[in-house]
């Protein structure tokens, strides 16, 4: 039987790579597409270490349409796509708008428009709990409303998906699921893949495991007024392989008609919230090393807390996450110390 082959945009980025890895593993055969502005190609040294099996690979910024459109006319057995490429700094994208709308929704707007063309089957998009904004209830679930975005990222996001709604209902050919992504952490367990923050991070867990291997010394908590119980913000943190696992539910959903509707949406978190001192000391118990840290005032545009409601995505992608917080440390970790010694 020859394998399905999968389109991956932004494959060689941080979700992608482990992406990547569980499509190799569930029997697919992948094409990535990367501009490799936010990564590096010796990611998929460790891809091919882990699976064997070396993707195949082509530098193609999404934004011109030729160069997309070039690699469906080489790869006319692509039936699906999963859609990673995007900038995702949200304070950049405050800076610097017109560079996220520009690259975010024409990447997007081209490749709809060749999934229209080339009659591609299947779409899964990468989207983010951002969509919900504050939320006036939690956990929160796909009913939850979608709220004013506050920055030109989330914007894109929430844009995002209603070209894509808008795309399916006119081409009913393409169906559609949009994962909406908490926050992932953690990386592979051979350590062999993980995060690759370009200059200061901006995240928690890569701030944490640099000021731990030494390469940061000022490692803060924005806030400890927020009403949590230990006073720091509550984020429903996921390991990146159970995230990645995900996207092979979503696919498999699409591949089998199992969905109700040609646009549809889950949530993928943990259904747990942690707050930032929580991953902190997590961290600590895993790694056997004590971070130095300072309270300062909160981080603007940051939320006190979210967390999502994943029955939907239980339910209906037959999927649940394995993995512990400490898991995610844990795995964190093991990846930088393999940074350190030049393993990328
Ligand atoms: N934090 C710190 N110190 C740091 C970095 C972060 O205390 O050095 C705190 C933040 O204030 C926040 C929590 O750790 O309370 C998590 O912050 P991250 O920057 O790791 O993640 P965010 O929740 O801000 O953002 C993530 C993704 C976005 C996505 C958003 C959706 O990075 O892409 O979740 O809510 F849009």
């Amino acid at each position: 039987m020859t394998k399905s082959k999968v389109l991956v945009t932004g494959g060689v980025g941080y979700i992608g790579s482990h992406t990547t890895v569980e499509l190799i593993k569930a029997g697919y055969d992948v094409v990535i597409v990367d501009n490799l502005s936010n990564s590096e190609i010796s990611m998929l040294a460790g891809v091919e270490r882990i699976t064997d099996t070396r993707p195949i690979f082509e530098l193609v910024d999404m934004t011109t349409l030729s160069d997309l459109e070039a690699i469906f006319k080489k790869h006319p057995e692509i039936e699906s796509v999963i859609h990673f490429a995007a900038f995702k700094a949200v304070d950049e994208s405050v800076e610097n708008p017109v560079k996220y709308y520009r690259n975010n929704m024409i990447s997007l707007l081209n490749l709809m428009r060749l999934m229209v063309k080339y009659k591609t089957k299947n779409l899964v998009f990468s989207s983010s709990c951002t969509v919900y904004g504050t939320p006036d209830e939690l956990p929160v679930t796909e009913k939850s409303p979608i709220k004013k975005s506050v920055t030109p990222y989330g914007e894109t996001k929430q844009m995002a998906e209603r070209v894509i709604q808008d795309t399916v209902a006119a081409n009913t050919h393409i169906n559609s699921i949009a994962l909406r992504y908490f926050n992932p952490i953690g990386a592979h367990s051979s350590g062999l893949i993980g995060e690759l923050p370009l200059g200061i991070p901006g995240n928690l867990m890569p701030y944490i495991t640099q000021t731990a291997i030494g390469k940061r010394s000022d490692l803060k908590v924005f806030g400890n007024d927020y009403d949590t119980p230990d006073g720091s913000a509550i984020r429903d943190y996921i390991h990146v392989v159970d995230l990645a696992k995900a996207h092979i539910a979503a696919l498999k959903r699409l591949n089998e008609s199992q969905n109700q509707s040609n646009f549809e949406v889950f949530n993928v978190g943990t259904g747990n919230g942690h707050s930032v001192i929580e991953v902190i000391q997590s961290f600590e118990k895993m790694s056997g090393i004590k971070l130095d840290y300072t309270i300062t005032e909160r981080r603007a545009g940051d939320i006190p807390k979210i967390w999502g409601s994943t029955k939907l995505a239980n339910k209906g992608l037959n999927w649940h996450v394995e993995k512990t917080l400490d898991e995610m440390t844990e795995s964190a970790w093991k990846w930088e110390q393999n940074l350190k010694k030049g393993f990328k």
